[in-house]
């Protein structure tokens, strides 16, 4: 039975004691869930929200994580910084990473390695372009990605990878794959993964989704039996959203 998730990614939103006040509610909503709540906080706020969430269902992510160890890297954070103020995981290659700030997969590959060491997990954000997508090139770009950013990663390892499906089309702009698009990318990525380990790893890695999430969607793309869980940006700004699809997803059949 693979490991479900409902993560939320704050972006660059958020003061730390409005971190702290929304904790304060979602925390006693989330008590009774079986799933795993994901909170990816600004890094200044990594250690108010883990603190404020000990002995909880939630975990503290990083947004980022530097692929370098200690040094003269002006402005980054590395791994072991974060995981020393709380966090247990990082979001890796997020598509606002990869555009704003020329991350390619080859810095998202040594990122992880440095989560890895560590001890951190590894939230990997992969996706295609709406150029991919009209000129089906997804299950392309999905396999290029998820190869190159996965180089010199160990079968054993895999307990510390979640992979998130973000098709860069249907960030922030409301609009989403269907269900079945979605199918065929998670189906491809547990193909990409049969081929460079095994079956046994492919079926053991969690696969979310993320992209226009909302409240009111989630009832649909919970009908989807091979999704693990979901990445929410905009709508897990609010804290009432984010319940609300935190509790449409526990009741996910499968
Ligand atoms: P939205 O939910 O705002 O589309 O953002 C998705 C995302 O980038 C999550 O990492």
């Amino acid at each position: 039975m693979r490991k479900k998730y409902v993560i939320a990614n704050f972006k660059m939103n958020k003061l730390d004691s409005e971190i702290e006040e929304y904790l304060s509610t979602l925390i006693p909503l989330t008590v009774a869930g079986t799933s795993q709540i994901v909170l990816a906080v600004p890094s200044v706020s990594i250690k108010t929200a883990s603190t404020k969430c000990k002995d909880t269902n939630i975990m503290i992510s990083a947004q980022n994580v530097s692929e370098h160890d200690f040094g003269s890297y002006t402005g980054e954070n590395n791994a072991e910084m974060i995981k020393a103020v709380g966090a247990s995981a990082t979001l890796v290659g997020h598509s606002e990473r990869r555009g704003g700030y020329g991350e390619n997969d080859d810095i998202a590959n040594k990122k992880i390695l440095c989560a890895l060491k560590s001890g951190l997990v590894s939230i990997l954000c992969i996706g295609e372009t709406i150029f991919d997508r009209k000129n089906n090139l997804t299950e392309k770009a999905i396999k290029s990605q998820l190869t190159s950013c996965l180089k010199s990663i160990y079968a054993n390892e895999f307990n510390h990878i979640v992979i998130a499906y973000e098709p860069v089309w249907a960030i922030g702009t409301g609009v989403t794959p269907t269900n079945q698009e979605i199918e065929q990318s998670i189906k491809c990525i547990r193909s990409v993964l049969t081929d460079i380990y095994d079956e046994d790893i492919a079926n053991s890695v969690s696969i979310v989704y993320g992209g226009s999430v909302t409240d009111l969607n989630i009832r649909e793309l919970v009908k989807i039996s091979s999704l693990d869980g979901v990445l929410v940006g905009g709508a897990s700004l609010s804290c009432e959203k984010f319940s609300k699809i935190i509790s449409i997803f526990e009741k996910k059949k499968n």
